[in-house]
């Protein structure tokens, strides 16, 4: 893409999913602060009705939708198109952990693995396939929302890396496939961000956080605001980057994952410490 070919945020429509808290709401935020018109989806209306007021009546469309089901997002790209006449960006955003206690794959609760994989696989799945004709018309892009969890060791929390590794080769193969018609797509990471889905690994469960203290590196676990990521989310797309990593900290250690992850793997493997919880998550 060249310079010519930059998105401009302040003429752009852009679908946001799991945009009523967190990370979604403090990107609809920025785009709208930037100009956009912002369609703040997520799973109910009364949520996104609140969100979408924060930002003022102009320039939002506030829709209540599921993101595993395949019908409600072709509903409500409609609904964007017939609202603002186009849709020039769709960020599938939405997810969820695997709930306020942390298990081993041995441990996990039946279905768990199939809700994590619904909403962060399938519904990104979901959200991408339903917004590819508008975003192809208008030569744009689509953001996925992955994680670091793509490429760091998933312990006590695999269906979760598991659907992210997935959500971050979707992208990949996207934005592959969207130049073939001058659009894009990329992929965001996040770190580490202040939200409820992260409370699990910093006091929610006591032998996640220890976990997460003794596998990842101090200056990694600091949690930072959702807003940063939104600003970092609107500047990756205006440049529609590849790839939108915050805090920008992770990068050494993402490019640098086929040398990193078998050092870590091994280092945690041979942890005693690690072990002595991994049972105890086993044992309650
Ligand atoms: N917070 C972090 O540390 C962190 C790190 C890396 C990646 N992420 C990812 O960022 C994204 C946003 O997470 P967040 O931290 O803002 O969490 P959050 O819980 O604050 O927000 C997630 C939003 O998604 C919505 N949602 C959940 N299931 C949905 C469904 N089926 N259909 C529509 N909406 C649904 C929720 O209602 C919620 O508003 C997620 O994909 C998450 O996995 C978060």
């Amino acid at each position: 893409m060249t310079r010519a070919e930059r998105i401009d945020l302040s003429a752009s429509v852009a679908l946001v999913t799991g945009a009523a808290g967190g990370i979604g709401a403090a990107v609809c935020e920025e785009l709208h602060r930037r100009g956009a018109a912002v369609v703040l989806v997520d799973l109910e209306q009364d949520r996104v009705d609140a969100a979408a007021r924060r930002l003022g009546a102009e320039r939002t469309l506030a829709l209540g939708a599921d993101v595993t089901d395949p019908d409600a997002m072709l509903t409500a790209v409609a609904a964007a198109r017939d609202t603002f006449g186009a849709l020039d960006i769709a960020i599938a955003n939405a997810g969820i952990s695997s709930g306020a206690q942390a298990f081993t794959i041995s441990g996990a609760p039946d279905g768990v693995f199939e809700r994590v994989i619904g909403v962060n696989l399938q519904g990104v799945w979901n959200t991408v396939r339903s917004s590819l004709p508008a975003v192809i018309d208008s030569r744009g892009h689509i953001l996925l929302t992955s994680s670091t969890y793509a490429y760091v060791n998933g312990l006590a929390n695999a269906p979760y890396a598991a659907s992210k590794a997935a959500v971050e080769s979707l992208g990949r193969s996207l934005r592959t496939e969207l130049a073939a018609y001058r659009a894009s797509a990329g992929v965001l990471y996040p770190g580490w961000i202040a939200t409820p889905i992260a409370d699990v690994a910093f006091g929610g469960d006591e032998i996640a956080t220890e976990l997460v203290h003794r596998a990842t590196p101090s200056p990694l676990r600091k949690p930072i605001a959702p807003q940063r990521v939104a600003r970092a989310v609107a500047d990756g797309i205006e440049r529609r980057s590849p790839r939108i990593q915050v805090p920008r900290r992770w990068i050494p250690v993402a490019a640098l994952r086929g040398l990193v992850n078998p050092l870590f793997d091994l280092r945690m493997e041979r942890d005693q410490g690690i072990a002595e919880r991994v049972r105890q998550l086993d044992e309650r």
